[in-house]
């Protein structure tokens, strides 16, 4: 690593595997580091000892914590996944600035209340800590080609305040298809 160069932490890793009825999100954050030449992985943490295991092991990071105070305590990062459930959200993006941290990726939702959500955004901002919430979907093409179909480019959403989007073979690849029809606009 380059002095410049950044160390993260993931906090809440996952069972990891295939079809186990959660996401394991914590491993897309993990592949996401370790995928960065100038991101180093140091330390990860989880209250199931197995997935924490598992999950070192996967990445090779050289620290495990039970526990997320002793990882940003130990470590003080400078990157903070929070990859937890929605209800330990406030504590950890809480013990994330006041432990240094320079950016958190916080997976959604943020918060239970939006009070509390406003509270985060401003609690970071005065502290000078970038923090990103994992809404990624609005950057797919499949999304981005329904939001034009729909004219929210145009800011038409006075007249469709709500649109259901049934997706299953009739959108792929950022083009709607009716079946039995050539791939093309429809
Ligand atoms: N952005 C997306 O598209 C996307 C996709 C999937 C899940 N999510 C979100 O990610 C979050 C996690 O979902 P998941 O399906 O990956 O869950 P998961 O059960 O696969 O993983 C969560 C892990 O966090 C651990 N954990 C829980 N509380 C903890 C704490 N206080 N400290 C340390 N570890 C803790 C659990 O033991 C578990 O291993 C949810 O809020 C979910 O909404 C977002």
């Amino acid at each position: 690593m380059n002095a410049e160069d950044y160390h993260a932490v993931v906090i809440g890793c996952g069972r990891g595997g295939e079809n186990i009825g959660a996401h394991s999100i914590g491993y897309v954050h993990g592949k996401t580091y370790t995928d960065n030449p100038r991101i180093e992985l140091a330390g990860a943490c989880d209250l199931d000892p197995a997935n924490l295991d598992r999950f070192c092991k996967h990445f090779s990071v050289p620290y495990k914590a039970g526990n997320s105070e002793e990882l940003l305590r130990e470590l003080r990062p400078e990157l903070v996944s929070i990859c937890t459930y929605v209800g330990s959200r406030s504590a950890l993006v809480e013990a994330s600035v006041r432990n240094g941290a320079k950016a958190i990726w916080c997976e959604k939702p943020l918060s239970l209340t939006m009070q509390d959500g406003r509270r985060l955004v401003e609690l970071c901002e005065e502290n000078g800590v970038k923090l990103v919430i994992n809404h990624y979907r609005r950057y797919l093409d499949l999304w981005n080609r329904v939001k034009q179909l729909i004219g929210c480019n145009r800011c038409r959403l006075d007249w469709a305040p709500v649109v259901h989007i049934l997706f299953g073979g009739y959108l792929r690849s950022g083009l709607a298809v009716a079946p039995g029809t050539a791939e093309g606009e429809k």
